[in-house]
């Protein structure tokens, strides 16, 4: 009763309560699926509500990176350093004293978080939460959580901190249990096999060797300093290194097999070894950068905690820290952009952002459930047309790799991750290839989407039956999981060339891609990316010439690239 009549309130924009005026912030009709409410968070529990405050800048550091980011500009690839970014995104002075006093008003402290200072930190009580943003904390339960989450469904801001404050978390955002790409299957592989792709045969096993002759990316070792590819990991995913140390063996045995990585850590993240320590994603992720970056030096960031928005951000965070930051981030997780509120999306968008100014190709996975969310699932809704986005993939400012599977013809995997944002615009850049490819769809198009945002995936590669080792078992998997790792590194490597040619390095990548370097792909014209669960006769998108949101412009030509890196 008591929330039935919270929500008649919350329908209306604006409240008045206790002479403060309220502005509705956020608000989200229902958790999301799989999450159950199980009555109002106890009055007395703690939480800590991260804030983030209105940056000095943003719409200046978007128009820095895109003058940087475009080909022909006067200042192209003129990366910014970690001080130029943080003069754009730290939090301005009225934000600073809207917070404060707030804060001083109400008996909170606020810590600063970020190495930017635009997260700060406040810890209170469930019941003083409700009373100062005018909601009700729930407790919350899903079948892969351990415990209770505590989240609410609609949150105000004081009329004093609107414009000021521009995230409270967590609050409406839900963590996606299982942000993996990598579709839970995985079968037994042989050794032994024959390391070259199979033309004649479309199941055939993908290892280093097959991509490095499909694509033409070269085996010779990376020299040049200043170069290295972060890959992220999150959910207690830890990558063994003598895992790796196998694979190299099997699959690389041309260079050291004790090539390994650098561990880094966020958020008390931790890399154990041992028996049945093996994370699928992370050994996979890890053997696909070490197998095909030859001789980048690879770093493994592991970001603790579970609450996967909160680690996407400290990710972000992290790297705004670091003075020499690696020239190439690669992701294999992602969530069902309506998991996250526009807010929270916005802002660690925003953080990608950040970071492509400072000379980062940010990359990730485009999601594995086709056009339906981050997975498909046995039983899903196959006949429900509304098409679900993949966030972080639908942010402008990342680079989202879909799959492709056989060789002649490759086509576009079922599951690829494609798609149009709901939150994000699509960039004017991206405008010429997504009206190219709405002109392909028949009038009577059944599937619901939005027609003016970002377009996904912007590139794509081969993300079937890769063989790699996991718990001293060589095993073969897929996913966007596996072509994300593997295009990062081809990134890495035209770096390399870059940095050898003291040129600077690739940086936000997507201006370039849908300039210069949109022809220096196999165009992929083949494929339905209904779901690996969904039949395929579901409604979906189908690969068309030029860009699409099943394989973006296709599958890279490494030579092509570099010659129009070198432009
Ligand atoms: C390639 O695949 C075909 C069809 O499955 C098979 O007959 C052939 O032996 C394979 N070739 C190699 C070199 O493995
Ligand atoms: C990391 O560990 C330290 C020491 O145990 C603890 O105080 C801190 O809260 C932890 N941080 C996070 C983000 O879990
Ligand atoms: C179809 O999916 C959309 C997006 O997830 C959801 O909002 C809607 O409620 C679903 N429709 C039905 C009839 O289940
Ligand atoms: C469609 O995308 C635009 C641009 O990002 C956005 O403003 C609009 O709210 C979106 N519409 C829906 C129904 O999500
Ligand atoms: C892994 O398995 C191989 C045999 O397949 C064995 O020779 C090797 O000792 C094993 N390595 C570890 C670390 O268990
Ligand atoms: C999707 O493709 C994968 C890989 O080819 C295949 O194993 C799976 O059965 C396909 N799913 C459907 C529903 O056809």
């Amino acid at each position: 009763m008591v929330l039935r009549n919270l929500l008649v309130v919350f329908s209306i924009l604006a409240v008045t309560v206790r002479g403060v005026n309220m502005v509705l912030h956020e608000r989200r009709p229902a958790p999301p699926a799989g999450f159950v409410r199980q009555g109002i968070a106890p009055a007395a529990e703690m939480i800590t509500l991260r804030v983030a405050l209105a940056s000095t800048n943003v719409a200046g550091l978007e128009a820095k990176l895109i003058s940087v980011s475009t080909p022909g500009s006067s200042e192209f690839r003129q990366w910014l350093s970690k001080d130029d970014v943080k003069a754009f995104v730290q939090p301005s002075p009225d934000a600073v004293s809207a917070l404060d006093a707030f804060a001083s008003a109400n008996g909170l402290t606020p810590t600063v978080i970020s190495p930017n200072g635009d997260w700060v930190s406040i810890t209170l009580s469930v019941s003083h939460a409700n009373e100062l943003f005018a909601t009700q904390f729930e407790t919350f339960t899903h079948p892969a959580v351990a415990g209770t989450i505590t989240r609410t469904l609609s949150v105000s801001l004081p009329s004093e901190l609107v414009g000021h404050v521009e995230v409270l978390h967590p609050t409406t955002d839900f963590p996606e249990p299982n942000a993996r790409l990598v579709p839970a299957i995985s079968s037994l592989g042989k050794r032994g096999i024959s390391p070259s792709c199979n033309s004649s045969d479309p199941a055939s096993v993908v290892t280093p060797t097959c991509l490095q002759e499909l694509y033409g990316i070269p085996t010779t070792p990376a020299t040049s300093s200043g170069n290295a590819l972060l890959v992220t990991a999150y959910e207690d995913e830890w990558a063994q290194t003598s895992d790796l140390e196998t694979f190299l063996k099997l699959d690389r045995p041309d260079i050291p097999s004790g090539t390994t990585f650098t561990v880094l850590s966020a958020d008390n993240g931790t890399n154990p070894q041992g028996p049945d320590e093996a994370g699928v994603e992370a050994n996979l992720d890890i053997q696909y950068t070490t197998g095909i970056a030859t001789g980048v030096p690879i770093q493994f960031l592991s970001v603790g905690g579970f609450d996967f928005p909160t680690a996407l951000l400290d990710t972000t965070t992290f790297l705004d820290g670091v003075e020499s930051p690696p020239t190439v981030m690669t992701t294999s997780y992602g969530t069902t952009e309506s998991d996250l509120g526009n807010s929270m999306a916005t802002k660690i968008c925003n953080g990608y952002m950040a970071l492509g100014a400072r000379g980062i190709s940010v990359v990730f996975a485009s999601g594995d459930g086709g056009v339906r969310g981050n997975h498909d699932f046995p039983g899903d809704d196959c006949t429900n047309n509304t098409f679900m986005p993949v966030f972080p993939a639908s942010c402008p400012f990342v680079t989202a790799v879909g799959s492709t599977q056989g060789f002649a013809p490759e086509k576009a995997i079922n599951f690829t991750g494609g798609g149009f944002s709901n939150y994000f615009p699509a960039p004017s850049f991206q405008s010429a290839a997504i009206g190219g490819f709405l002109k392909t769809l028949p009038s009577d198009y059944p599937g619901i989407f939005n027609k003016s945002g970002r377009g996904y995936p912007d590139v794509s590669l081969q993300g079937w039956n890769f063989q790699m080792v996991a718990d001293n078992e060589t095993i073969l998997e897929g996913g966007t999981s596996a072509s994300s790792p593997t295009f990062a590194s081809i990134i890495a490597l035209i770096n390399d060339r870059l940095i050898a040619a003291g040129r600077p390095v690739l940086g936000y990548l997507n201006p370039f891609l849908y300039t210069t370097a949109s022809t220096a792909f196999n165009d992929i014209t083949i494929g339905h990316n209904s779901g690996f669960e969904c039949p395929a006769s579901s409604v979906a998108f189908d690969a068309a010439v030029g860009w699409d949101p099943l394989t973006g412009f296709g599958t890279p030509v490494f030579d092509k690239l570099l010659a129009a890196a070198m432009e």
